[in-house]
This record gives C-alpha cells, sequence and structure tokens, in this order.
C-alpha cells in the first residue's frame, strides 16, 4: 500500500478528540512491523510491555533504557508517518532529574515524538518539567504494569468508588500538568467514561471500554504471536504463532525431502 499518510503533531492528536475521531495506536518493537504497521496507526508505541511480549519475561519492570533505546531506534526506521511514542522503563523517572536525563536520552538518539510514563500525582512535576524543556508527555494510569510487583498482580481498577475518584483525580492532575494524552489500562469501562468525559486531552484505552478517545492493543496480542496468555480484553485479529508454525515446518519438511530449493530457486550457470 502506498503510504501518503502524514505523520500527526501532538495538537492533531489532541484536535481528534474535539472532532470525535477514534486514535488508532497499536505497539510495535522492531523495524520489520513497524513499517507495516505505519500505514494503519495513528500513533505507535514502543510499550516497555516488549520486555514480557518480546523478551518473553514475566514483567515490564526489568526492562531497561538501553533496551528502550533500542527497540526504539528500530521502530523509527520502519515507521516514517506515525508518530512514536516510547516507554519510560522502570526506573528511569524516579525523581525531575532522572526523568529530563533519561527523556533527553531518546529525544537525542531516537526519532521519538513523545515518552509515556506511569503513574498519577507522583508524576504531575515531572510532567511539568519535561514539557518546560519541549518533550511532549503521555500519562498512563489504571492498571500501571510497572507496579505490579508492588501490588502482588495486574489488577483491574475503578472496582469501588474511592478508586474511581483516585483515578479520575489523577487523570485530572495529569492533564494540568501539560501531558497531551493519557493511556488508561484495565479500568471499568463506566469509569473510563467519567474520565475521557471530564478531561480535554485525549483518553486512549486498553482494556477499559469503547468509551474512550481511541485504544491501544499489544502487537503480539492482537497478532496472535504471544501465546503465554491471553487477556479478556486482547481481540486477535490473526492467529500469527499459527501460521509461522505451520509455514516453519513445510519448510523443515522440503529441506528434509531435498523438495527446496527447486530449480525455480537456483541459479543456473
Ligand atoms: O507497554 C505497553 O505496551 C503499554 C500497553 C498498555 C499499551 O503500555
Amino acid at each position: 500500500m502506498a503510504n501518503d499518510k502524514k505523520k500527526l503533531t501532538v495538537n492533531d492528536i489532541k484536535n481528534k478528540k474535539i472532532k470525535g475521531e477514534p486514535i488508532v495506536m497499536m505497539t510495535a518493537y522492531d523495524a520489520l512491523f513497524a513499517k507495516i504497521f505505519d500505514d494503519y496507526a495513528d500513533i505507535i508505541l514502543v510499550g516497555d510491555s516488549l520486555n514480557m511480549s518480546f523478551h518473553l519475561k514475566k514483567e515490564t519492570i526489568s526492562a531497561t533504557m538501553e533496551m528502550m533505546l533500542y527497540h526504539t531506534k528500530a521502530v523509527c526506521a520502519g515507521a516514517k508517518s506515525s508518530f512514536i511514542l516510547a516507554d519510560m522503563p522502570f526506573g528511569s523517572y524516579s525523581d525531575e532529574r532522572s526523568a529530563l536525563k533519561n527523556a533527553m536520552k531518546f529525544f537525542k538518539l531516537t526519532d521519538v515524538d513523545a515518552v509515556k510514563i506511569e503513574g498519577g500525582m507522583k508524576n504531575v512535576a515531572i510532567i511539568k518539567r519535561l514539557c518546560e524543556e519541549g518533550i511532549s508527555v503521555m500519562g498512563h494510569i489504571g492498571l500501571m504494569p510497572q507496579f505490579s510487583k508492588f501490588e502482588g498482580g495486574f489488577k483491574i481498577k475503578g472496582r469501588d468508588e474511592t478508586e474511581a475518584k483516585r483515578l479520575m483525580d489523577e487523570a485530572k492532575a495529569i492533564e494540568q500538568a501539560g501531558a497531551f494524552a493519557i493511556l488508561l489500562e484495565g479500568t471499568i469501562n463506566s469509569v473510563a467514561k467519567q474520565i475521557s468525559d471530564s478531561v480535554s486531552v485525549p483518553v486512549i484505552g486498553i482494556g477499559s471500554g469503547a468509551d474512550v478517545d481511541g485504544q491501544v492493543l499489544v502487537w503480539s496480542d492482537m497478532l496472535g504471536f504471544f501465546e503465554d496468555f491471553k487477556p479478556k480484553f486482547a481481540k486477535r485479529y490473526l492467529n500469527g504463532a499459527e501460521l509461522v508454525r505451520q509455514s516453519v515446518q513445510t519448510y523443515a519438511n522440503e529441506v528434509k525431502n531435498r523438495i527446496f530449493p527447486s530449480e525455480e530457486f537456483s541459479y543456473k550457470g
């Protein structure tokens, strides 16, 4: 497909909410897939989910700056017309100084357009500081995988009124601090809707229902390459692993039975 798509700016992304146009976001971790997704995604996220879905770790916490920079460079090489967002890994933004130093690394060493950080109130000063330096930030609240060890697992959020109110306060605080959008993960639909209705920046949901301003899925979940577990919200658009398995099995059989390479795939003198 010819790609005549224009890369969105932060303002274009904000305007999508005003115009009621859903924002399409998905993750990518490498150049090859990023190049394919580029024709369809508004935003490509180099998520620290790559620690689980690409490196097969049990959590995102051990993802490092080095890994995130490596994968972000690869995605930027493949995707030329999508807005590229990179996750700041656990421990890389624990105070304003380290947040600025590490966010700067993404901007100096890759072609990233913005960074994403997990956490609400605790990040207000950090988001303000990054924005003052010209770094666009997406906040991430609700279920926050970087807190999964602390919380004893991946817990759905907004189940009671106190938690719903806390999420609402966090969303408003992040917006006030200058975040251009909010990622809301694993949150009860009705709470997600209230949050999206109450802030002027786009709320992009994952496992948070349809009443938000956009959706994000992890590519290896939606294309069926990550088989270790399947979250309820992760619709599978392809049985990727199964298709690859069948093709590789055919290749192996053809090599063993001297079917491949046939004349068609050989150079003749
Ligand atoms: O790391 C990631 O891929 C994420 C998902 C919630 C989209 O943050």
